[in-house]
């Protein structure tokens, strides 16, 4: 018999804070030159050169065309903007149906209620946890615009079957690959291969300036639009006696010069952090082996992981207790993993317009003349992973080492020596 279990009292496995994302010395010296110029933010909604903002927001996108081989980069103040201002650059509206898988952050679903428009959720692959592209042509109506496919956790969605799709009922494709800067899909860049991609430079991403996003197209037209919606462009098409594009609202969706300083330092690191990811990932894939009830995450065939997160799929009937039992064991013992978020059309917002006969649903989404039904028990898949089977940890980041993934092993070790006291005490613990 090992140690008690935290749970029960006995000493955790690991003790003490992981470390958060750091920032380097560069960042560092280019956020203070950038203080020490006075000169925030670049932008202003004129319409000459400071509608583009200002020269660190011109070098971002000027790094990421380069590192990401693209015409057009468009910088916002977070991918929830960038997600948005693609929509409007697709011209989604009120009447429109996007798809979009449910399992992701709210943002890449909310970015189409901000349209107008209604989301249609299509469920997840059981093993790689992208949408699903066998379910996909079955959703589309006439009604339908435009994909979100959402590169989960780091791995790209199986992109080549979404742009057929995407082809035949002539939908615009928008990547959300918050999660996944600079994994390849088939020797291509996740977030290149659809008519936009969106990327977050939020804390938690694997390069981050706090809150920022970026916005890539190899399209003049959406670039522009995506210009437009950043700044305000309706001032700037009325100065310039301008009428196209006047559907497009603008916002202040900018971002600021310090934030895009410290994103420059972050995307000159992009590859030796996810280096870093791979290699701790590979780690615990292999130190996974030893553990009978969790299972390694999957990466789709001529594509490579960036590891965002490393999702880890729990068999419950392998050992006897809840996964939500699994989760509050590891937890205590000092270990980050968690479960991920619910599928988004569980949330209230969704589940008040459940119906589109129903009054909220029509008052929401008056032009709408299709049918949605967002209660549980449309997408299965995505809701038994939320449920019953997914488990996901970050210590696959820098600056982790071996150790912090070594320490998880033991962990799991541990509760598998104690599974008796675990089982006798699990009603107690719920
Ligand atoms: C898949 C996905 N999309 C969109 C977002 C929104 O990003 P941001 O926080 O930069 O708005 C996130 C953030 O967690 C995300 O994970």
């Amino acid at each position: 018999m090992s140690e008690k279990l935290a749970l029960f009292g006995g000493p955790p496995v690991r003790s003490g804070q992981y470390y958060p994302n750091k920032l380097g010395d560069e960042e560092k010296q280019i956020a203070v030159s950038v203080l020490e110029s006075g000169i925030l933010s670049g932008f202003a909604a004129d319409a000459n050169e400071q509608f583009y903002g200002g020269k660190y927001v011109k070098e971002l996108e000027s790094l990421f065309c380069q590192r990401f081989s693209c015409k057009y980069a468009v910088t916002f103040n977070s991918a929830t903007s960038g997600l948005h201002g693609s929509m409007i650059a697709a011209g989604i509206g009120p009447g429109d149906e996007v798809i979009v898988p449910p399992y992701s952050m709210s943002a890449t679903a909310t970015a189409v209620l901000m349209c107008h428009a209604v989301p249609v959720f299509v469920d997840v692959e059981p093993d790689m946890f992208c949408i699903n592209t066998d379910l996909i042509e079955s959703f589309i109506t006439t009604r339908t615009k435009a994909i979100i496919p959402v590169n989960l956790f780091g791995l790209p969605s199986d992109m080549d079957p979404i742009l057929k799709i995407a082809e035949k009922h002539n939908l615009i494709v928008v990547e959300d690959n918050a999660q996944t800067p600079g994994a390849f899909y088939k020797g291509r860049l996740a977030g290149t291969i659809g008519c936009m991609g969106v990327f977050s430079l939020n804390r938690h991403k694997n390069i981050q300036c706090g809150e920022g996003g970026v916005v890539l197209t190899n399209d003049k037209y959406f670039a522009e639009r995506l210009q437009l919606t950043r700044n305000h462009g309706e001032v700037v098409l009325f100065s310039m006696g301008r009428n196209d594009h006047a559907d497009v609202v603008g916002y202040n969706y900018r971002l600021s010069e310090l934030h895009a300083a410290v994103a420059i330092g972050q995307l000159k690191k992009l590859d030796e952090f996810n280096n870093v990811r791979v290699s701790l990932a590979n780690h615990l894939t292999e130190r996974l082996k030893e553990i009978p009830f969790m299972t390694s995450p999957k990466v789709r065939k001529d594509c490579t992981h960036v590891y965002y997160r490393y999702p880890m799929l729990y068999d419950r009937n392998k050992l006897g207790i809840s996964r939500d039992t699994m989760v509050k064991a590891l937890q205590s013992e000092g270990i980050h993993v968690s479960n991920y978020v619910a599928p988004i059309y569980m949330s209230p917002i969704y589940q008040k317009h459940k119906y589109s006969e129903s009054d909220n649903f029509k008052r929401r989404f008056p032009e709408y003349n299709g049918t949605v039904n967002y209660s549980l028990g449309i997408n299965p898949v995505v809701e038994t992973l939320y449920k019953e089977k997914m488990i996901y940890t970050n210590i696959c980041m820098p600056p982790n080492s071996k150790k912090e993934i070594d320490e998880l092993l033991d962990a799991l070790k541990k509760i598998e020596l104690n599974l008796d006291a675990l089982i006798n005490n699990e009603k107690g613990l719920e």
